[in-house]
């Protein structure tokens, strides 16, 4: 600890630095710490990209390793050769509908793979440098506490675990691994449980940017069910700030929710993409002939590709985050507002055409496919 008993790492590993969160925290850190040292450890499995790491390449703090967080030995090499003090840990298997069909890579990565990482920690830090500051950061999630009820007070961070989904389950899972390591060996840890997450660089397959990039082809935009369930949005860089409050402030052991105070309706949100995206186009020349495939191109209203379908299997209906803690003790709030958010988000979309196209165009299509066949 210095700088008025706030902690301030040094040498940060970022896990999952290549999937959509954990690059824009890589971004963010870079920005707002540039002496700081930040290395990314990824397996690129289909949801990470390099691509998304671009705009920090040739910056001599910054380095990317392609690794696997199951690799204990690697991980071990690694704090050492670049005396890591902080980890901060993203890397996760992340949809939910994948949980569905395809549970045993969550365990693997959420679980195994969490326990491997806390593991290695422990050696570098505790057992080799007992006096060295450390931390290890864990990124979770609100879906650890399953689903609201009508009535319900929205999830505090004293709202027990009652996961619904495989993935909702590998990563209450992977939450009390770390706290495990908090208790029993001393590790120094927080916890962060955060709800839906939307901005630059998120895989096509979360319902925002899937929205987005089907309304530019005139693809059908499935709604789960009734489209009535209720989610707590948050603009990306506001969950990186977040993290960096819990990271300089935060109790550690503690766990913290971090929320939007942004409740909205599924089919709501999509109807305001829709809107958002039509204004845009129909403001534009240029995206017109940059889409000549999207609605309004064809004299058509982007609502009309929305396309109810079966509902997704343990649906959680109702997600809302109570941050009065993050709040009182952190002095946490959202600065971006949803409007100003999503109308930043689409922007990113149009203006970043072969990004999203080239995810579409492989292993993600062929995936999106099986489900509609079944
Ligand atoms: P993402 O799927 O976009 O990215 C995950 C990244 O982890 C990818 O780069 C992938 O290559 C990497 N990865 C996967 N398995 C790995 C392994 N075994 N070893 C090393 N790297 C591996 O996920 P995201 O949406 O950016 O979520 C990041 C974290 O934040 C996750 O832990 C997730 O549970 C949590 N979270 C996400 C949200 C959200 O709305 N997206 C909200 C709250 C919490
Ligand atoms: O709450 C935090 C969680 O938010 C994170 O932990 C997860 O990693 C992240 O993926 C996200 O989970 P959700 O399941 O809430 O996100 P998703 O974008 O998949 O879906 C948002 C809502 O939209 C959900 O109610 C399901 C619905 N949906 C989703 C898709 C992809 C649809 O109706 N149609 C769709 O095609």
């Amino acid at each position: 600890m210095s700088n008025n008993n706030q902690y301030c790492p040094t040498n940060i590993l970022v896990t999952g630095g290549a999937g959509f969160i954990g690059s824009n925290f890589v971004h963010y850190w870079l920005k707002e710490y540039p002496t700081n040292r930040v290395v990314v450890l990824d397996a690129l499995t289909y949801a990470g990209n390099v691509e998304n790491l671009k705009p920090a390449e040739g910056n001599p703090n910054f380095r990317f390793v392609h690794a696997d967080i199951l690799d204990y030995d690697n991980t071990v090499k690694l704090l050492r050769e670049e005396k890591i003090d902080t980890i901060v840990h993203f890397a996760a298997e992340s949809h939910v509908d994948r949980s569905i069909t395809s549970p045993d890579a969550f365990i693997e990565t959420n679980v195994k793979g969490t326990h491997e990482l806390l593991k290695a920690a422990k050696t570098v830090w505790l057992d080799e440098n007992p006096s060295m500051s450390h931390l290890f950061q864990h990124i979770s999630t609100d879906e650890v506490y399953g689903t609201l009820k009508p009535n319900d007070p929205p999830f505090r961070e004293d709202t027990p675990y009652a996961p619904n989904s495989p993935y909702a389950a590998s990563k209450a899972s992977s939450d009390f691994f770390v706290r495990s390591y908090q208790e029993t060996y001393g590790l120094n840890t927080n916890i962060s449980n955060c709800s839906n997450n939307y901005g630059p660089y998120q895989f096509p397959e979360k319902l925002i940017p899937l929205v987005i990039s089907n309304i530019l082809e005139s693809k059908a935009l499935p709604i789960y069910g009734d489209g009535q369930q209720i989610r707590d949005w948050l603009y990306v860089d506001d969950h990186a700030r977040g993290i960096d409050l819990i990271i300089r402030k935060g109790k550690r052991g503690e766990p913290y929710n971090i929320g939007g105070i942004n409740e909205w309706a599924n089919i709501d949100i999509v109807n305001l993409v829709c809107d958002t995206v039509d204004k845009r186009l129909s403001e534009s020349e240029k995206l017109k002939k940059q889409y000549p495939n999207a609605p309004v191109c064809l004299g058509k209203k982007a609502r009309e590709l929305i396309t109810y379908v079966k509902d997704r299997l343990g649906h959680d209906h109702h997600y809302a985050i109570d941050p009065t803690k993050s709040n009182s003790e952190l002095g946490y709030k959202p600065d971006e507002s949803f409007v100003t958010g999503i109308d930043k988000t689409i922007k990113w979309y149009l203006d970043n055409e072969d990004w999203w196209r080239h995810i579409m165009s492989g292993e993600y299509q062929d995936w999106i496919n099986q489900q509609y066949e079944k």
